[in-house]
């Protein structure tokens, strides 16, 4: 049996220690940040705030963190959450001597906060829920000002499973003969949803019919930098015609800005 909660599977990251590491390294300033990190840091650093507090929601490491620190030019706290107890216990001790940051163990779908945070983020994480009508109301849940989300949005939405086995992907069991169930379901995958402009606005417009929303097309990665070959990830980005492609996919990347 595959361990799954809310529909996704654990074989992606319980025992993934080379994706682990790469966002150890990552935080601790070892690797180069990503592009996603300084965009947002850009974005966030252009809000009329100050002395403001961020959620990260699918913190893994706290690596966006590093960015923010050295790049967000503002006083504010950072609180990181994550489903993993192995992402979550090495940001607690990459960040052990930082009293500005908390980290907690804890799901989109039900968020281990009462409070409200002024910036809640959440980076390349929708895109691997299969409902996510849940995860957004509990986002704004706890939003003060502004749900910054970072997905592929576009025109239609899109179903899209990668079916994992153990042949290229060591932390599953499931051998390739065994990729697909009796009923054709995959048994382990990871979810690359895209999800529509129109369903996106209409669930968010449903549960805060007062909040605006605005789309902005992923344009702020540097090419080069984003093509970094020697980070082994389960789909590494490439740049193709301006596009971000990760294997065989296009992934329409957009910062989704929600003022509440
Ligand atoms: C592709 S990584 C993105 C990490 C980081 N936000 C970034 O953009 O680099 C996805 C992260 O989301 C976390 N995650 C997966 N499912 C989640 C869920 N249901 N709720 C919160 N986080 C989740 C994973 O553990 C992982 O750390």
């Amino acid at each position: 049996m595959i361990k799954k909660k809310y529909n996704q599977c654990f074989d992606v990251c319980e025992r993934n220690s080379q994706y682990l590491k790469l966002s150890i390294d990552r935080s601790k300033g070892k690797l180069p940040e990503m592009e996603v990190a300084k965009a947002y840091s850009k974005i966030i650093s252009q809000l009329k705030l100050k002395n403001f507090s961020i959620l990260d929601v699918g913190c893994l490491t706290g690596h966006f963190y590093f960015s923010f620190k050295k790049r967000i030019n503002k006083k504010f706290t950072y609180f990181g959450i994550d489903p993993w107890k192995n992402h979550i216990n090495a940001a607690k001790r990459i960040w052990n001597k930082d009293n500005n940051v908390d980290f907690k163990l804890g799901w989109a779908q039900k968020i281990p906060h009462k409070k409200k945070f002024d910036v809640v983020i959440c980076s390349n994480v929708l895109t691997h829920i299969p409902e996510i009508t849940v995860p957004l109301k509990e986002m704004l849940r706890v939003t003060n000002k502004y749900l910054i989300l970072r997905t592929p949005i576009h025109d239609k939405s899109y179903r899209i499973q990668m079916v994992l086995n153990s042949k290229w992907f060591k932390y599953t069991n499931v051998p390739p003969a065994k990729e697909f169930d009796k009923k054709g379901n995959p048994m382990a995958y990871e979810y690359f949803d895209v999800h529509s402009r129109d369903f996106m606005s209409s669930v968010v417009k449903k549960i805060n019919p007062k909040s605006k929303i605005k789309f902005i097309k992923d344009n702020f990665f540097n090419k080069k930098l984003i093509m970094n070959k020697k980070e082994k990830k389960l789909a590494s980005t490439r740049v193709i015609n301006g596009m971000q492609v990760a294997d065989l996919l296009i992934l329409p990347h957009h910062f989704v800005i929600i003022k509440k």
